[in-house]
């Protein structure tokens, strides 16, 4: 078989770049580890900016999420007593769409569905080969068959844990990596949101934050320590020690309810550098990750794929293949970009095991400053809404 771009991952950033490509005539073939099933299961980002919902308008799939999702126009940070809000909207004149990640996926399933687009499941060994050459190609096995497809172009948007970037040479590719000592304990709900915007916590007993899927549906998270594990956690201890770290009028109308997903993620920055490798161009995860706070990750997974489906457009389409000859250097620039603003936010909001006097007023300081400054705001305004591309 052959097909113009094989994209290896079924998570937003492959789906997206198919749905974007096969609109404008591009054939591509998406090769997914997992069932449909599984991919859907997973609940993670909840905040889009201003550019995916764009894209996924331009996607031809923006109607739900335009009805379903909804628009924010600033969030709470709580500290020391106070509950102080970023104005989004009057700092950066833009909003974001709280839309959860679960039903953009599925959403762009349909999507592919309807148009016939062809998404391969449980594809087992996904193997890219011959990538430094001008006749890459991409192996797996479904069961006992073996399967091959001819490309022009291989894209590696299988998250984290893939085998696009392992598949770049050790002496090609730079890895930049930094593990926070803690990880989020996060609780999806069927109970009303305590609150309608956003409320990120910094409490001297750890970060917490309240976000949300939609009025029925709410998304907690709280800062645990590494060593902690689901189980450690009943619906009860969850609840309790959320209130504790919330201010006591929030706390007080709190809604709880039993929880219907829980789940432990480690905090962890990393970036792999360059971002193209002959004809095998990394996008999302596989590249880059980012600690949550902040909720950049989807976000700059679908900056890549912004960049990505212009260069391919240009190159298929006007013969011009500047956009893909700069796409790493310019996806990267963006990348680090969000690579400070997530460090910051989550240095910002964390307690550290380390942590000492000097760095809690340090920290507090920033917190007044913050919100005393029209410009600090306007910093974090920008960034949280996300930077032009
Ligand atoms: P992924 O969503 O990881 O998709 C990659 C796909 O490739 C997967 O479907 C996987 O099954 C498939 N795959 C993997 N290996 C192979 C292979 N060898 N062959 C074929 N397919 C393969 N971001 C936020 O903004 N807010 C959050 O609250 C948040 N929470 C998160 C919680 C967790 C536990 C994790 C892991 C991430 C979270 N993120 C969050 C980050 C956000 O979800 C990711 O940035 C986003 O999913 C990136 O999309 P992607 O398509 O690049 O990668
Ligand atoms: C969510 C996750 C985040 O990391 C964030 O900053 C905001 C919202 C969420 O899952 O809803």
């Amino acid at each position: 078989a052959r097909t113009k771009v094989c994209i290896i991952g079924g998570g937003p950033s492959g789906l997206l770049l198919a749905q974007l490509l096969h609109k404008r005539g591009i054939d591509n073939i998406v090769l997914e580890k997992h069932s449909r099933d599984h991919v859907l299961s997973r609940i993670r980002a909840g905040v889009l900016e201003h550019g995916f919902a764009e894209l996924m308008r331009e996607a031809g799939v923006g109607e739900r999420m335009d009805s379903e999702g909804e628009i924010h126009h600033g969030f709470y940070i709580a500290h020391d007593g106070e509950m102080d809000r970023v104005d989004l909207k009057k700092y950066s004149g833009q909003s974001v769409m709280v839309y959860g990640q679960t039903e953009v996926t599925r959403d762009l399933y349909d999507a592919r569905d309807a148009m016939n687009g062809i998404v391969i499941h449980e594809a087992a060994d996904v193997q890219p080969r011959d990538i430094a050459t001008d006749a890459p190609y991409v192996t797996w096995r479904k069961g006992d068959d073996v399967h091959r497809v001819d490309c022009d172009f291989i894209v590696g948007a299988d998250g984290f844990h893939g085998v696009s970037r392992k598949s770049i040479p050790k002496d090609v590719l730079r890895e930049y990596e930094k593990i926070y000592p803690f990880g989020w304990l996060g609780v999806l709900s069927r109970t009303k949101p305590v609150n309608d915007e956003l409320i990120y916590a910094n409490h001297e007993r750890g970060f917490a934050l309240c976000s949300l899927r939609s009025q029925v549906l709410s998304r907690y998270y709280l800062q645990v320590p590494l060593t902690d594990s689901v189980e450690d956690w009943s619906d009860e201890a969850f609840w309790d020690e959320l209130r504790n770290r919330l201010p006591a009028e929030v706390a007080g109308r709190l809604q709880t309810g039993p929880s219907i997903e829980k789940s432990i993620a480690p905090l962890r920055s990393f970036v792999a550098e360059p971002m193209r490798y002959g004809n095998l161009f990394l996008a999302g995860d596989s590249a880059h990750i980012v600690p949550p706070t902040g909720a950049r990750g989807l976000n700059t997974a679908a900056s890549d794929i912004q960049y990505l489906y212009h260069g391919l457009v240009d190159h298929y389409l006007k013969d011009d293949s500047t956009g893909l000859e700069e796409y790493s250097a310019k996806a990267l620039a963006r990348v680090w970009k969000t690579q400070r603003f997530s460090w910051w936010l989550t240095s910002l909001l964390h307690r550290f095991p380390d942590t000492s006097d000097y760095d809690r007023i340090l920290q507090r300081t920033e917190l007044e400053y913050l919100f005393s400054s029209d410009a600090a705001q306007t910093v974090v305004a920008e960034n949280y809404v996300g930077l032009p591309y």
